[in-house]
């Protein structure tokens, strides 16, 4: 546990506006700052930033907290390693007391180090002199062309066709068998029980992150078995998903673009050629997680994928993703030459030179729109040509910028030759539909999310919707005002737990009785007991009663009648017997005036 004077603290020293323009381009609004969510795909801002009580609130998705929760989102971190964060931002040493949080945290560390162990393992097993070893030099150096410096700069090596060199090694240096296989770096034997090593037979890249650990590793055969790849599975320190390969070299060279390939060796050929700002996805599709990181590093990216039926499906996703994140995307379209699939095999047989004259070429989305459409249709064909017209006048609307939509009217007008202005009520007339769409679409979320329906935060909520939406009500003063958690310690409280039929706002109650003081808002004690979901919910709660409250006063004793009314009806349902039911209707008699909403 850290101490709660010490989150606090990290979280008063940190100033939220400046954190989280880190991620989010943020403008002036009023009092607050605005942006477009990190965390849903929007067009325009409703991500709000209030720095006078340290929180954001996205009012499109709902999500969010107080910098603690901002961090554990953005950087998918859990509570403890979010504080730690913080804490590194602000300049202050957390000492956790917790014993087994130092421990796993200790693991994590080891597991660093043993990567980084069997790293240098493979790369020196790739220098040895055996026959072996000499294979692999000459697949890496001569087969693939690779310099001797590029291997270094890479670190790669080769895990030997042995059944536990690697194991016996790590085994060596103090690793338990346990650490091994959770690294994935051996498995164990469901036969025999033993370990052994999971590479073997491959020549091998280290995967790096930005902070310079080396977090896991692929492995590639030298010939045609299969499977080509052999990748590190999610571990205590990789996810695959969130990580891209070569980024600790790119991150410092690609503020004005970034390449963004299939594979290992096409980023290795890349840096190789002198455009040290490739990176690639690690054995997977591009992930809305990877975009987000790539979008935190540059403001353009040039898709360069192999030019086959699934390097372009893959590219159509990845530009989908860019773009949701706000970057600008373009397609490296290779020059076809025989034998070519791939960039690794295009600067190879055409050059560096060649290559960075396709790279500067690289078309824009709207090109590569154009081109595919026009390629579908026999244009000759009127038919067809209307077709063509009326994807094209959906791929125009969908740009954002109407300067750039303009001028993409003019090239469809003339390309089909037909007059701009009437491309242009088309593009308009899609564009008010899909405005329609968007906000009906928009406010189906919120309305979800303020109603519970497929409510995963609180699953009773659908239950019994009118009084989960009291409860919230009632909640939402709560961490508004103090006066009205004062009330919750008066002898006898005005409102105990007992009054809460849904689990989810029993917890929330207990949580702010027990852990809010009567002070300002501080929202950083209940990072601990909720998930940033959750968090999320509650602070949802609150703000809807921020805008929406104009007597608060008569709101709250309507809303804890109704709830205390709630529970008496379902005790009768439940209770045999009359008297006490009767009793508890006296009892709850003065409450029959209902809560708002
Ligand atoms: N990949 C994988 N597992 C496979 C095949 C591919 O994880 N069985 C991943 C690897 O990250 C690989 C990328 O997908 O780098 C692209 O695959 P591919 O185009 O087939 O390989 P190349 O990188 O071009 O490798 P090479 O040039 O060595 O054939
Ligand atoms: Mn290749």
């Amino acid at each position: 546990m850290i101490p709660k004077e010490v989150i606090e603290e990290i979280v008063a020293r940190t100033d939220i506006v400046q954190l989280i323009s880190g991620y989010v381009t943020l403008k002036r609004a009023g009092s607050n700052m605005v942006g477009l969510c990190p965390f849903h795909s929007e067009r325009s801002p409703s991500f709000t930033v209030f720095q006078g009580t340290n929180s954001f609130y996205c009012f499109g998705c709902s999500a969010a907290g107080d910098a603690i929760s901002f961090v554990r989102r953005i950087e998918n971190l859990d509570y403890p390693d979010a504080v730690e964060f913080l804490a590194k931002r602000v300049g202050i040493t957390v000492i956790d007391t917790d014993v087994h949080e130092t421990r796993s945290r200790f693991d994590r560390k080891r597991m660093l180090e043993m990567n980084r162990e069997a790293a240098h393992f493979f790369h020196d097993e790739l220098f040895k002199d055996n026959p072996e070893a000499a294979t692999a030099r000459e697949y890496l150096l001569g087969k693939r062309a690779l310099a001797r410096a590029t291997v270094n700069h890479f670190g790669l090596g080769y895990a030997p066709n042995t059944f536990d060199t690697l194991t016996k090694r790590l085994r060596s240096l103090g690793y338990t068998d346990d650490e091994l296989v959770a690294a994935a770096l051996a498995r164990r034997s469901e036969k025999t029980g033993n370990l052994y090593d999971y590479f073997r037979g491959r020549v091998m890249f280290p995967i790096i992150d930005v902070t310079g650990n080396v977090i896991a590793f692929g492995g590639r055969v030298l010939d045609d078995t299969k499977p080509k790849y052999l990748n590190t599975s999610d571990t205590p320190v990789f996810k695959k998903t969130r990580n891209l390969f070569a980024l600790n070299f790119a991150r410092g060279e690609c503020a004005e673009r970034l390449i963004l390939c299939e594979g290992y060796m096409d980023v290795i050929a890349m840096h190789a050629a002198g455009f040290p700002q490739a990176v690639a996805t690690l054995g997977t599709a591009i992930t809305q997680d990877q975009a987000r990181i790539m979008s935190r590093y540059t403001k353009r990216v040039v898709i360069s994928y192999d030019m086959d039926e699934a390097g372009r499906h893959a590219a159509d996703k990845a530009m989908k993703l860019l773009e949701e994140v706000g970057v600008e995307v373009t397609l490296l379209r290779l020059p076809s030459l025989p034998g070519v699939k791939d960039p690794d095999e295009y600067i190879r047989a055409a050059g560096a030179d060649a290559f960075r004259k396709v790279l500067d070429g690289s078309q824009s989305k709207f090109d590569y729109t154009l081109d595919k459409i026009l390629s579908k249709y026999a244009l000759n064909d009127p038919q067809e040509k209307i077709r063509a017209l009326a994807e094209l006048r959906e791929a125009i609307a969908g740009f954002p910028s109407s300067a750039e939509r303009e001028v993409y009217i003019g090239v469809v007008a003339d390309k089909f030759s037909i007059p701009a202005k009437s491309v242009r009520e088309d593009v308009e007339r899609a564009l008010a539909r899909n405005r329609r769409t968007y906000k009906k679409k928009e406010g189906e979320t919120l309305r979800q999310s303020i109603t519970g329906y497929q409510d995963r935060i609180n699953p009773e909520f659908s239950k019994t919707p009118g009084i989960a939406r009291n409860e919230e009500t009632v909640l939402g003063l709560l961490l508004l005002d103090p006066t009205y958690r004062a009330a919750l310690h008066r002898d006898p409280p005005v409102l105990t737990e007992d009054d809460f039929l849904t689990a989810f706002s029993r917890r929330v109650f207990c949580a702010v009785r027990d852990k809010i003081g009567d002070g300002e808002w501080e929202i950083s004690a209940l990072n601990e007991d909720f998930t940033p979901e959750e968090i999320g919910r509650i602070f949802g709660m609150r703000n809807r009663r921020m805008q929406l409250t104009e007597n608060g006063d008569k709101l709250f004793s309507d809303c804890v009648a109704a709830l205390k009314e709630a529970v008496a009806k379902e005790k009768i349902t439940a209770s045999d017997d009359p008297m006490a039911a009767l009793e508890q209707v006296l009892k709850n008699k003065r409450s029959d005036t209902k809560g708002e909403e």
